[in-house]
């Protein structure tokens, strides 16, 4: 099995990877040793760009249930040097027992999952962030204490990391509202396939109107990792949805404000509102360690090795 989308997930698995992960994190906190459970097995991260908590929290992950990972960026593969996906997936495959991939192109990620024979990690692309989201869900149940029927809004770009969190929202009940400028929507397919699985989903342009009374305002950079050329642009564009003070008011007095980071301090949201009791962002970032060691788990433990 893979996590290429989040919609791989059912909501059963889903479930269970989100409680397994509080399980994870309250014997964390506790001091109780984490089971090795993933003695024996070799997670290879493979990234095309950047990364500070998707990197670290995998790795440590990983170390912390008694495996080991190998950290690679693209361009010291052979891949930088023009080798295909598909021969790269299957050598791996023969190595390693699971593959995270951040990349650009989300059909890179795709094609690595169609040609490995090992469970293949989406750890970013242009498309979607499903590790992301299930930190996501993982910090608001923990804050709201339940999902279904959570008011979810989101500010800005409607962009990969907004496009898993529909899907989160729809796996798990919540309603979604997205304010973004015309151009700026998240993924046409993605809100179709959420409405058809009963999820209320409101694209508006107005900030305001997606603000009120929400449980949760979720925002991102304005730049995402291959959209450089055009930081411009997107500042005018994307200026009247910033989470500020302003914003923040028309919520619910204890809404919760996320941010997956890296933050942009003064463009998307700011420093105030960053540093704001109801900010739970740092609690989000440390939730992708739990929030990953059960999805390892979950697609790795029960794969037994043949030779055993
Ligand atoms: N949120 C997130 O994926 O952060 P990194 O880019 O640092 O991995
Ligand atoms: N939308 C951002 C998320 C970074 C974690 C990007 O793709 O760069």
């Amino acid at each position: 099995m893979d996590l290429i989308s989040i919609f791989d997930l059912s909501h059963a698995e889903l479930k269970a990877i989100l409680e397994k992960a509080a399980e994870l994190k309250k014997k964390r906190r506790e001091g109780v040793k984490t089971s090795t459970d993933l003695e024996g097995k070799t997670l290879a991260l493979i990234f095309e760009k950047p990364s500070t908590r998707t990197r670290v929290s995998f790795e440590v992950a990983m170390r912390e249930l008694g495996g080991k990972v190998l950290s690679l960026n693209w361009n010291e593969l052979q891949l930088g040097r023009g080798e295909r996906v598909q021969e790269t997936a299957k050598v791996l495959s023969s190595y390693v027992d699971a593959v995270m991939i951040r990349a650009y192109r989300h059909a890179t990620v795709e094609e690595f999952a169609h040609y490995a024979s090992i469970p293949v990690i989406n750890g970013l692309t242009d498309f979607e962030h499903p590790c992301q989201t299930l930190a996501d869900l993982m910090t608001i149940q923990e804050y709201k204490r339940q999902l279904a029927g959570v008011n979810v809004a989101w500010f800005g770009d409607g962009n990969n990391v907004c496009n898993s969190l529909i899907g989160g929202a729809a796996l798990t009940r919540m309603n979604m509202r997205v304010a973004c400028p015309k151009g700026y929507e998240p993924d046409e397919g993605i809100v179709e396939r959420a409405k058809n699985m009963g999820c209320e989903v409101l694209i508006t342009a107005n900030a305001e109107e997606a603000a009120i009374d929400t449980d949760v305002l979720y925002t991102d950079v304005w730049v995402s990792m291959g959209d450089e050329a055009e930081r411009e642009q997107r500042m005018t564009d994307l200026q009247i949805y910033q989470l500020n003070e302003d914003l923040v008011k028309r919520a619910k007095k204890d809404a919760i404000l996320m941010h997956c980071m890296p933050v942009h301090i003064g463009e998307e949201m700011t420093e105030v509102v960053m540093n704001s009791v109801n900010s739970v962002i740092f609690e989000q970032a440390e939730n992708r360690l739990h929030a990953q060691k059960a999805l390892l788990l979950h697609l790795l433990f029960s794969t037994k090795n043949p030779l055993l």
